[in-house]
């Protein structure tokens, strides 16, 4: 039984206990020098970015996208789970230009991808919504601890005891990074309050260039709505004793400022003043609403 298992901690961040022992295989794993990282903290929308890229890579063309659900398009450096192929296996025998997720911090990264100066797209997205996106999800991926009460859950969250360990250290870190390394840094709120502007940043760091009406065509296909109904992203294909989304659903609510429903006056003033000393010095200026 894989589930609700104690996260196990390397190098200071806890880890699924399965992620954890992916570690030391990926050690073979052979970058490619057209290879594409999708890098971010967990629920700062991977899957949307994900999604965008495979479309740009196919030329917008939206059957071909439809080809395999998305963790197949682009796959998860770490995944491991028994009885499912590692995100190495896959990797292994994709076709080049492969596009690569991962959520690990710099610590954990196989060293080589920073190395060969690979690539990398970065999402961030605001520390509430992430926080409360997570809690969501803790529920119905039966992968992780069972995560308490939300009181508790956001406790965990600020001291950095969850799945991947602090946010805070991670959209810091990959800040920094981006002055010394090609990295994309973009903002989940940015993307939602203008998808087409994004993903014009996001073609130009690629080098490939597409006509207007297909750019168009990507930011339809690539809303909340669209994404949410189409089982190629919305992980409806995962069996439910691993993702259950009668629990709550992979695609939630997908807005920013859903934070609001959920932190009480009190939260959110422990949360302000905690957040304000744990990103001093950063320059990193998150919005948390639209
Ligand atoms: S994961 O499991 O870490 O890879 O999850 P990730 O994809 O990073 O984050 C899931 C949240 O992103 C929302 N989402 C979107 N928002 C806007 N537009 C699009 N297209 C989109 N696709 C996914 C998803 O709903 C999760 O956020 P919440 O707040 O829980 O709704």
């Amino acid at each position: 039984d894989i589930s609700r298992q104690p996260l196990v901690t390397v190098k200071g961040v806890p880890l699924i206990k399965y992620f954890a022992e992916a570690l030391e295989p990926l050690e073979s794993f052979r970058v490619r020098p057209d290879d594409l990282l999708i890098s971010t903290y967990p629920k700062s929308g991977t899957t949307w970015v994900s999604q965008i890229l495979d479309m740009i890579y196919q030329g917008g063309d939206l059957e071909k996208c439809r080809r395999a659900p998305i963790f197949m398009r682009v796959p998860f450096l770490e995944f491991r789970c028994p009885g499912i192929p590692s995100g190495l296996e896959v990797l292994k025998d994709m076709a080049a230009p492969r596009l690569i997720k991962t959520h690990l911090p710099l610590a954990l990264l196989p060293q080589t991808l920073l190395d060969e100066k690979v690539k990398v797209v970065y999402v961030a997205r605001n520390a509430k919504d992430v926080a409360v996106s997570y809690y969501h999800f803790y529920h119905m991926a039966k992968v992780h601890p069972e995560p308490g009460t939300w009181d508790e859950f956001l406790e965990k969250f600020m001291a950095g005891e969850v799945s991947y360990g602090s946010w805070y250290q991670h959209v810091q870190e990959w800040w920094e990074l981006s002055h010394t390394h090609p990295v994309l840094y973009l903002f989940y709120e940015d993307m939602k309050e203008n998808p087409k502007r994004e993903i014009q940043k996001i073609l130009e760091f690629v080098g490939r260039p597409l006509p207007e009406k297909t750019v168009d065509h990507i930011v339809q296909h690539t809303s909340f709505t669209e994404m949410k109904k189409n089982p190629m992203t919305n992980y409806t294909t995962i069996p439910t004793n691993i993702m259950d989304h009668a629990v709550s659903p992979f695609m939630r609510r997908g807005i920013a400022g859903d934070w609001k429903t959920t932190f009480t006056v009190a939260q959110n003033e422990r949360f302000d003043a905690d957040y304000v000393e744990k990103m001093a010095g950063y320059n990193l200026n998150f919005r948390s609403e639209l």
